[in-house]
């Protein structure tokens, strides 16, 4: 920043302050940068561009390959990323950068190491919404290997995923992340928020050859825009004639867009025809931004009525009447127009329709507008995070990014609903049954509010369950074939389960008179094959409630006292001590039990078979209950 620029900076403080507007002093320090050069273990800066490529990082796994560029618009970079299937479906960039509006690029590729030389097929997501799907034969065209999207991004940090769809390892050379003016394509209102703009198509009519932003005298703020020749664009048949100017223009550059000046110094023109077109393929029912430039840069154009044009897209009108001089008020003076159009067709057609005299344009620039995709709510995605800690789950499950978005791309295991009132997704289900896991279960779960179902059974996991306590929304909890220890808690008494399986742990004391009378309420429920657990419904516990060592004790001491004292008042005290006794002696400890068990056996299984029938007979087994 030279001295005026400075000068003015501490004016337009001074000024901004005295009126009370915010200044924004990061839009007059320039632009926030990252460049990642993917795979890299060195910072180093590039000799054509002067940019800096910073070393990989912030990735969630993955190896390095080297690169092989025969992209013309790749950066010359050496190595990639790429992400094996033992890496996990999911793949992440997690990059801290400040709220602002952002231009993300990346460049792909793929070699012999990474890919054994076949061109890998993926998908890409920003902060959950789906971009970008790299189609069969992406590698054969230069321009498709080459990705970029203009979105807002306000929580501290940008999320890039790579979504693996079964065809080979996604691999990514580099990743950009280019501040834009907040307001930059303002296409209207707050449009802009709630959308990812991905570039379709950016092309200088008229340009010799394509170039970089920079190439052409510069934008710093624009994110160094690539823009094509318009070569590939024309319908057959239909070519126009391009003619450029050395002329300077006025009116370019301006902020929040900062367009080069370079682009409206060329211009496609026809004079044969009345009609120029240019055709871009799309994605049908899909809703796109048309940004049009126009400068008028004929030298015999010199005023208004000489030069009048229709904007046809698909046959629609878009713009009617154009006349460059007319609304600029001279020629060589920039003008900039957009507007969104719903396609239906796979092709966007954009034609140029004369009114009077020839029609020509200077440059064109077409964006896909994306809804931007709901996340998953804050607190479920840190206990997931938490969760996947503790159970130790292995890279190869993945588990970077958001739970649940993309949509098409949820975590390994983990279900998804979406909560309409919230505007996010929550875990409904997790099921990482038989997957090998070492970890503890930990006591994030009370976090997934609404987690209904959670089946981690066969696995190895250690240590005590957790508090389920106040799950108010499980219904199934799959916790056998573990290894398991500690006691079960009480809590689990309280939940509406309709399924509980404990069974084939190392869980031990007692079991919860409220957890063992879950059964009577429905719930299917499994506690066998843990040694040192006893209770209801399994083998009876060693040791006597006190309740029973009370009254043994008491009756033992009257017995005694009976002994030495003797007499016929001693008598009758001794039956008033034992009648309530006397009904257990008539029947012995472990037939009692016997019954017991299984009639809540037999309730059990007609309550499997028949749920709306009321448990049989219970109250008359109550009486025998030790407990
Ligand atoms: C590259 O980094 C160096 C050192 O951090 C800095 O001095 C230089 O201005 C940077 N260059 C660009 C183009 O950002
Ligand atoms: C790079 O690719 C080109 C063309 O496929 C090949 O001729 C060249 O040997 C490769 N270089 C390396 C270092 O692999
Ligand atoms: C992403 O990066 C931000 C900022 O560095 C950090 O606060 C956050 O925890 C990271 N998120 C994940 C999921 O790693
Ligand atoms: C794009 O078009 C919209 C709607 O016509 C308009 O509000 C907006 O100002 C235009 N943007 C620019 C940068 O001209
Ligand atoms: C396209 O835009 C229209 C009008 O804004 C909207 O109703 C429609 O949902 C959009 N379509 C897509 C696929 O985003
Ligand atoms: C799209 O445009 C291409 C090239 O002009 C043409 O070959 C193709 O038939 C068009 N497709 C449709 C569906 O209009
Ligand atoms: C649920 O239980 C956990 C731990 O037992 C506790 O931290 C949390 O506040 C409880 N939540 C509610 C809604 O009671
Ligand atoms: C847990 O997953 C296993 C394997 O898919 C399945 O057999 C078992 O029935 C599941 N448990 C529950 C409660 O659904
Ligand atoms: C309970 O688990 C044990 C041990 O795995 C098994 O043998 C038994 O069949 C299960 N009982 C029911 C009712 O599924």
């Amino acid at each position: 920043m030279d001295i005026t620029g400075a000068a003015f900076v501490v004016m337009a403080a001074i000024i901004c302050s005295v009126f009370g507007i915010p200044f924004t002093a990061a839009e007059n320090e320039g632009p926030f940068e990252v460049r990642i050069a993917c795979g890299s273990t060195v910072d180093s800066v590039a000799l054509e561009t002067g940019y800096n490529w910073s070393k990989d990082r912030g990735y969630t796994g993955g190896s390095s390959a080297p690169l092989n560029v025969t992209n013309r618009i790749a950066p010359q970079l050496n190595t990639l990323r790429y992400f094996e299937i033992t890496d996990g479906p999911d793949n992440c960039y997690n990059i801290s950068v400040p709220s602002g509006h952002y231009l993300v690029r990346f460049f792909f590729s793929f070699g012999a190491e990474d890919n054994g030389g076949r061109e890998p097929i993926f998908e890409v997501s920003l902060e959950g919404t789906l971009v970008h799907s790299l189609a069969p034969g992406w590698s054969s065209i230069d321009s498709n290997a080459y990705a970029e999207s203009l979105l807002h991004i306000t929580d501290g940090a940008a999320t890039v995923c790579f979504h693996s769809a079964g065809h080979g390892n996604p691999a990514i050379a580099s990743l950009e992340i280019l501040q834009l003016y907040v307001d930059a394509y303002n296409m209207g209102s707050s449009a802009n928020l709630n959308v990812v703009m991905r570039t379709v198509k950016r092309v200088s009519a008229g340009a010799e050859e394509s170039g970089f932003g920079s190439r052409v005298r510069g934008d710093e703020w624009g994110g160094d825009r690539h823009w094509a020749t318009d070569q590939d664009l024309f319908v057959s048949g239909c070519a126009g004639e391009a003619i450029h100017t050395l002329a300077r223009i006025s009116n370019f550059g301006n902020p929040p867009n900062v367009y080069p000046e370079a682009i409206y110094q060329s211009a496609t023109t026809i004079g044969t025809t009345s009609k120029l077109s240019y055709t871009v393929s799309v994605q049908p029912n899909q809703n796109y931004s048309v940004w049009l430039h126009f400068a008028e840069i004929h030298p015999w154009i010199t005023g208004p009525n000489m030069r009048v044009f229709d904007v046809m897209a698909n046959g629609a009108l878009l713009f009617q009447g154009i006349d460059i001089v007319k609304i600029v008020g001279e020629p060589f003076k920039a003008l900039t127009l957009n507007k969104t159009v719903m396609v239906t067709s796979s092709n966007l057609t954009i034609s140029f329709v004369a009114v009077k005299g020839p029609v020509a344009v200077n440059a064109l620039e077409v964006f896909q507008i994306i809804p931007r995709g709901y996340e998953t709510q804050d607190e479920t995605v840190w206990a997931l995070h938490d969760i996947k800690h503790s159970l130790q789950l292995p890279s190869r499950l993945g588990w970077n990014g958001d739970p649940c978005a993309p949509p098409l791309h949820p975590w390994e295991g983990v279900s998804c609903a979406f909560d309409s009132k919230a505007g996010a997704w929550f875990v409904s289900a997790v099921n990482l049954n038989n997957e090998g896991l070492r970890g503890q279960i930990g006591d994030t779960w009370p976090a997934l509010r609404k987690l209904q179902a959670l089946n981690l059974s066969n696995n190895f996991l250690e240590g005590e369950i957790s508090s389920f306590g106040n799950m108010t929304s499980l219904t199934s909890l799959d916790l056998s074939h573990n290894r398991l220890s500690g006691l079960v808690p009480a809590s689990l008494g309280k939940l509406t389960l309709k399924i509980l399986l404990l069974n084939d742990n190392f869980l031990s004391g007692e079991l919860p008179g409220a957890v063992g009378a879950l059964p009577i309420r429905g719930t299917i429920m499994n506690v066998t094959n843990n040694p040192g657990l006893c209770g209801i419904g399994i083998r009876p516990c060693s040791t006597m409630p006190l309740s029973v060592k009370l009254a043994v004790t008491l009756s033992l001491t009257a017995g005694l006292i009976c002994l030495v004292g003797g007499g016929i008042f001693c008598w009758k005290r001794k039956i008033a001590i034992t009648r309530p006794h006397r009904h257990h002696r008539d029947v012995p400890y472990a037939k009692a039990r016997t019954t017991f068990v299984r009639d809540v056996q037999l309730a059990r299984n007609v309550l499997q078979n028949h749920f709306s029938r009321p448990a049989p007979a219970y109250h008359q087994v109550m009486p025998f209950n030790p407990y």
